[in-house]
């Protein structure tokens, strides 16, 4: 395959964007992480799956990053999830220590990749990672909005029975429980949610977005998601990969959009194949604007948290 596509961290999300990117044939597959074994036994795991899925994807499993030279996309998955009673905050110590370590090494083998970054606290590891690497704002992306929205749009379709794929949905903001999502600008087959579903009934599908990964977190108990997060994080390769200039809600440095400057926030983005090539900026109302802005402070002050850490 020409293309090239690193995930460091070989544990549940990684490894499962590493299955899906490779049964989608969307690149080679470098998956890399700090333990010795687990990604050359995945990689090989999933090329003996080959040719029963029937895909011809080259997947390679790694613990050193020459490995991962001159990598399209490098995907950043490494890090601790969250327990029960963890929040993602919780996190951020020892994930920024990780994604530091983690960027150095990638942007030394990798320098003209385009970074999807996936560990928690998510913004704030966005900026972790533009900091470390010194790439432009349009190669460092968080993902988050696309697994937000899907949460949504999947609330969505169970509450009223449809397809899924009749469902677009959006949500803004910090990934976090002050994330945005937007009914305004959430369809059925085009059709306004609000002209189909009762004011009620969003908010409470709303309040569940926003807590859509404590929820999976208390049910696993050990861990938290990660089939739906490898599916928002390989949409977004695959829309840089093949330049197909999707719009999607994406963690993006903002300058000034939305009246917010020096802070990565989840906002709808075109992603092709330099990366984030436009920030679509929406006329918020007064309220929307207002939670934007509570949840822009929320990343604010993970990051002003951080900066205080060694
Ligand atoms: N370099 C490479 N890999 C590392 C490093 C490092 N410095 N530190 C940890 N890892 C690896 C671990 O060895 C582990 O295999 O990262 C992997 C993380 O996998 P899991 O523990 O299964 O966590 P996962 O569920 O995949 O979540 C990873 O994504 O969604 C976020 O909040 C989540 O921050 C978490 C991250």
């Amino acid at each position: 395959m020409n293309q090239k596509v690193t995930i460091v961290g070989a544990g549940n999300v990684g490894s499962t964007a590493a299955q899906r990117l490779a049964e989608k044939e969307l690149a080679d597959v470098v998956l890399i992480d700090i333990i010795e074994g687990v990604p050359q036994g995945k990689s090989l795991d999933l090329a003996q799956a080959a040719p029963i899925e029937k895909h011809d994807t080259h997947l390679t499993g790694a613990n050193a990053y020459e490995d991962t030279a001159n990598s399209d996309i490098v995907i950043i998955t490494a890090g601790i999830p969250r327990k029960p009673g963890m929040s993602r905050g919780d996190l951020l110590a020892t994930n920024k220590r990780i994604i530091k370590n983690v960027t150095k090494q990638v942007v030394q083998y990798s320098p003209n990749a385009i970074l999807i970054i996936v560990s928690n606290p998510l913004d704030a590891m966005c900026h972790v990672a533009m900091e470390e690497s010194c790439f432009p704002k349009h190669r460092v992306i968080g993902m988050a909005g696309v697994l937000d929205s899907a949460r949504f749009r999947a609330f969505i379709a169970m509450e009223l029975n449809v397809s899924v794929e009749n469902i677009h949905a959006l949500v803004l903001g910090g990934h976090g429980d002050t994330m945005v999502p937007l009914p305004r600008f959430s369809t059925v087959a085009g059709i306004p949610i609000t002209e189909l579903i009762s004011s009620e009934r969003i908010e409470a599908m709303a309040t569940r977005t926003r807590n859509g990964g404590l929820e999976i977190v208390s049910l696993l108990k050990t861990g938290s998601a990660y089939y739906a997060p490898a599916s928002a994080a390989v949409e977004m390769a695959e829309s840089i990969l093949k330049d197909k200039k999707k719009i999607l809600p994406c963690a993006a440095y903002l300058e000034g959009e939305y009246g917010i400057s020096g802070l990565f926030v989840g906002v709808p983005v075109k992603l092709g194949k330099n990366g984030i090539e436009q920030i679509i900026s929406l006329e918020l109302t007064a309220d929307e604007k207002k939670a934007l802005h509570r949840s822009a402070e929320a990343v604010q002050e993970l990051v002003n948290a951080m900066k205080k850490m060694a």
